[in-house]
């Protein structure tokens, strides 16, 4: 690591000169960037997949192993469902189009907070959490909509689907962590993860019941 020395004490008579002077003085000092150090990067730091004991938070190997494997997988689909409420932000149509685009993007900021919080827990349990698109395409379980646009009530639908397969895997994650002592993991998966996914299961079934607007029948 290049240090930094002082300037000379000798007055420069021009911007010139005193540059000049300092490239003489510290010639190892250089503004440019060390560019494309990830061609023949060494060995990453860690592999994904592995965890490490670098936190002294007081849970075994293994312990932390079976929760970083869960947490990846329920970061996938999460990060499925977060994507999938902004599709349906942007193409939803028809009489319940501001509601339906104003609640897609909140339930969106809502899934992208406990992204971080799932991600985090990852990284202070010694892993690696799942991060890149292509990724999480290969891990999550969440079925993959189509690109075009469709109706409203299968839009819901599609997300209600995939709530489910959140919330189903939150159910025996939560159970697993517990029963390993991992009770961080659990925590988050029940206080956060569970109950913002139940919330908003409520909040679009209520879209799909077909009750009368202006009359009742
Ligand atoms: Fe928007």
């Amino acid at each position: 690591m290049a240090t930094a020395t002082k300037a000379p004490a000798k007055k420069a008579t021009s911007k010139a000169a005193t540059n000049a002077d300092a490239e003489q003085s510290n010639p190892a000092v250089s503004v440019q960037p060390i560019l494309n150090q990830q061609q023949g990067a060494p060995a990453p730091l860690q592999r994904f997949g592995t965890v490490t004991q670098r936190l002294p938070i007081g849970l075994e190997e293994n312990v932390r192993q079976e929760s970083v494997d869960m947490l990846n997988l329920l970061l996938a689909d999460t990060c499925s469902l977060r994507d999938m409420y902004k599709k349906h932000h942007w193409q939803v149509v028809g009489p319940t189009f501001y509601q339906l685009h104003l609640l897609y993007d909140k339930h969106y900021e809502e899934q992208d907070a406990l992204i971080d919080q799932i991600a985090e827990r990852i990284q202070i349990l010694g892993g690696i959490a799942v991060a890149m698109a292509a990724d999480i395409a290969e891990s999550t379980s969440i079925p993959r909509p189509p690109r075009d646009r469709e109706e409203a009530p299968v839009q819901v639908s599609r997300l209600l689907e995939a709530h489910q397969i959140i919330l189903k895997n939150c159910h025996d994650f939560a159970k697993r962590a517990d029963e390993s002592g991992d009770d961080g993991t659990n925590d988050l998966i029940v206080s956060n993860v569970m109950r913002t996914n139940e919330m908003q299961v409520w909040f679009i079934s209520e879209h799909v019941v077909d009750s009368p607007l202006a009359q009742a029948e």
